[in-house]
């Protein structure tokens, strides 16, 4: 058979020692594995999964040569519209300082006085890197400008590069609201959210000790809602708090980090649509303890991980990183870290078209240097991600 449509080039890939699906339909288990397989990609999506014996000819043909090929990672959370970086407050933290949520001002304060192209260098060096670690689809939020002025080309800077661009409009209230946060909340509520939505999918916020508590959050997301923006909370990471909580009342696609939770909030989370996005690297990195995922997916919560790529609490891109973590100290199974990191994040999206290969789906798939998905967490720290494609092309860069 050859597959010719709308004159459109075709791609096979053949001999694919194990493919991962993340579509029962198409394999075994949750992750849909199959061995042996080939996949066709046409117009930038999928258009024929099976044997490799029975694959049919393309345009262009590759051999995989038995190794595995899974979905490329969705990266649900991260921060890449920054100025300058805190490389000694990491230094500091490990030297037993804690982290606090104020470290975020020293950025807020780089990142307005950057220049435009600073800031476009800065974010397509980070998506370039997150591509050769296999993230093919990046979420990436606002927050570090927190004026209308700043959020605003914040918002506008990463809409050059993604279509999933959150206002993170309440990260910590700015030097010139200190002390004076219900009047940040309200100046974000009606002037800077208002500005900023038609440049947004998601409204955001940081709801914890430091930062907002949750009548202020509560007003930022209803912001949000009432400007066409989807929620999003920032929660539960430096101790227990409303977070969760807040965002199941409000229907938020995901409450990111989840590292400090009450048997109340798991069972809200188990009865929500409300994604659990956990991203181990920001623990990792603040010296925190991890999330609890073991009782979330026992629970039956749905859970993504993230690489939360920002400059204070995590500055790294590599979704790999945080599956390693996720299975050697979070005690995930390693099908369940993929499965959070490709289809878990594409829920956390709430996207459908990204995360898995079945018929009709987005074409952006990983090549790793391994015969299956388990080397990503037995082999940490290695660069295993050898070719990427995005809607069915091979990618280097953004
Ligand atoms: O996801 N938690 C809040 N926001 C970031 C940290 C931001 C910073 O410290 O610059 C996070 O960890
Ligand atoms: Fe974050």
């Amino acid at each position: 058979m050859t597959l010719t449509t709308n004159g459109s080039r075709t791609t096979v890939l053949t001999n694919i020692g194990t493919l991962v699906t993340n579509d029962p339909t198409l394999g075994e288990g949750k992750l849909g594995v199959r061995h042996d397989a080939a996949i066709v990609f046409d117009d930038g999506v999928v258009a024929w999964v099976g044997d490799s014996a029975d694959a049919p000819a393309a345009d262009i043909g590759q051999d995989i040569g038995g190794r595995a090929l899974l979905p490329g990672f969705v990266e649900s959370h991260s921060h890449l519209v920054f100025g300058g970086e805190r490389a000694e407050e990491f230094a500091a933290r490990m030297a037993g300082e804690k982290y606090a949520a104020g470290g975020i001002r020293n950025t807020i304060e780089a990142t307005r006085s950057a220049t435009d192209e600073q800031l476009q260098a800065n974010v397509r060096r980070l998506l370039d890197e997150s591509l050769r670690s296999g993230s093919t689809t990046v979420e990436c939020k606002t927050g570090y400008g927190q004026n209308t002025e700043s959020e605003l080309r914040s918002a506008l800077i990463a809409g050059q590069f993604t279509d999933e661009v959150t206002l993170l409009a309440a990260h910590v209230p700015p030097p010139e609201y200190a002390g004076r946060a219900d009047d940040y909340v309200a100046m974000a509520c009606d002037e800077m959210i208002p500005a900023c939505a038609p440049h947004a999918k998601w409204i955001d916020v940081f709801c914890e000790r430091g930062a907002f508590n949750r009548e202020q959050a509560h007003a930022v997301l209803s912001a949000g809602v009432a400007a066409g923006l989807i929620p999003r909370v920032h929660g539960n990471q430096l101790g227990e708090g409303p977070g969760v909580q807040l965002a199941v009342e409000m229907g938020a696609a995901s409450v990111d980090h989840v590292t400090y939770v009450t048997a109340e909030d798991i069972d809200a989370l188990a009865q929500s649509s409300t994604v659990a996005t956990l991203l181990p690297g920001a623990d990792f990195s603040t010296r925190n303890k991890y999330p609890d995922a073991r009782a979330l997916l026992d629970a039956g919560v749905t859970v993504a991980l993230g690489a939360d790529c920002n400059p204070g609490t995590c500055y790294t891109t590599s979704l790999p990183f945080c599956i390693a973590i996720a299975v050697r100290d979070m005690h995930m199974t390693p099908a369940e870290a993929v499965w959070a990191a490709t289809a878990g994040g594409a829920r956390a999206l709430q996207r459908t078209d990204v995360g898995t290969l079945s018929l009709g789906t987005r074409a952006d798939a990983i090549a790793l240097d391994a015969p299956s998905y388990l080397h990503l967490a037995y082999r940490p720290g290695v660069p295993l991600v050898r070719e990427v494609w995005k809607n069915g092309a091979l990618a280097t860069s953004y």
